[in-house]
């Protein structure tokens, strides 16, 4: 059976992407997956790092946050609120991350939750990580807002390609293994319509929202983004002359 995690950034469960991240989960339990939910403003998701979660800690200490994480995973003191979304994170074969962008990228509860849960020594290693991540296997996929129109978010759009403003957390999944999947975005998402365009809206947005087991369902053949294999960059890290380049982010000379 697929283990499904659907991990919600929003302040407001009754929000369009509230009300889209509970399309998945039926979805997903319609097709008879079990359903983990991260609603982290309804948990009250504490998403900043620091050493108040880590008592043992020596207090004389600088605060170095990698150490910090490897020592608790090595002592078994990880935060429990962490180590709850670990133990999800580990259970799902699918990830589902449903989000609003706030100034070009994940609200930083989002952020947070990526900076404290993929807990270094117990998530990555040094060994462990892109070609080697211990999450080989399994997927993830972006289901994404924005207030910008799709003209504005495109390749050439002025609010910047929401693709590129995906790339940093699609890379963050990637190092640990994950296969990314193309994102879904939905555009022009804001109250600020009124008259036929609110109604234009209101009608895009429940299309949306029917159409979320479809896609669900069509998740095995949806594209993944593509990164670099680990063979593809030289000792230094760089990529190699003749290696392909898959993102501006990591590029041949201009
Ligand atoms: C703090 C904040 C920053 C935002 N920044 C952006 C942005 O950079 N690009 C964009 O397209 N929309 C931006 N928006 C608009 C949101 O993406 C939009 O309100 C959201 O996608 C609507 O979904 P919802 O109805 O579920 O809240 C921002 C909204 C907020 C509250």
């Amino acid at each position: 059976m697929t283990t499904t995690l659907i991990v919600l950034a929003h302040p407001d469960p009754g929000s369009f992407n509230g009300a889209w991240a509970e399309a998945s989960a039926r979805a997903c339990r319609k097709l008879g997956h079990e359903v983990l939910v991260s609603d982290l403003c309804a948990m009250g998701f504490d998403a900043v790092e620091g050493r108040r979660h880590f008592p043992t800690y020596a207090e004389d200490r600088a605060f170095d946050p990698l150490k910090a994480q490897e020592e608790a995973a090595g002592a078994g003191t990880i935060p429990a609120d962490v180590a709850a979304e670990i133990g999800k994170l580990t259970r799902a074969d699918l990830v589902i991350l449903h989000f609003p962008i706030w100034w070009f990228a994940p609200p930083a509860v989002l952020k947070g939750w990526f900076d404290r849960v993929l807990l270094h020594g117990r998530l990555h290693t040094v060994d462990q990580r892109f070609d080697t991540g211990m999450f080989r296997g399994k997927r993830a996929l972006f289901c994404v807002t924005t207030g910008a129109s799709a003209a504005e978010s495109g390749h050439d759009g002025k609010e910047g390609d929401i693709h590129l403003l995906l790339w940093p957390m699609a890379q963050t999944l990637r190092y640990l293994g994950f296969t990314v999947l193309q994102p879904e975005a939905v555009h022009g998402v804001h109250g600020y319509f009124e008259g036929v365009e609110e109604q234009a809206l209101r009608a895009r947005l429940g299309a949306v929202l029917d159409g979320q087991a479809d896609l669900i369902a069509g998740l095995e053949k949806r594209p993944e983004i593509a990164f670099n294999a680990d063979a593809d960059f030289d000792a230094d890290g760089r990529l190699k002359p003749d290696s392909p380049s898959h993102s501006p982010f990591i590029r041949h000379r201009p």
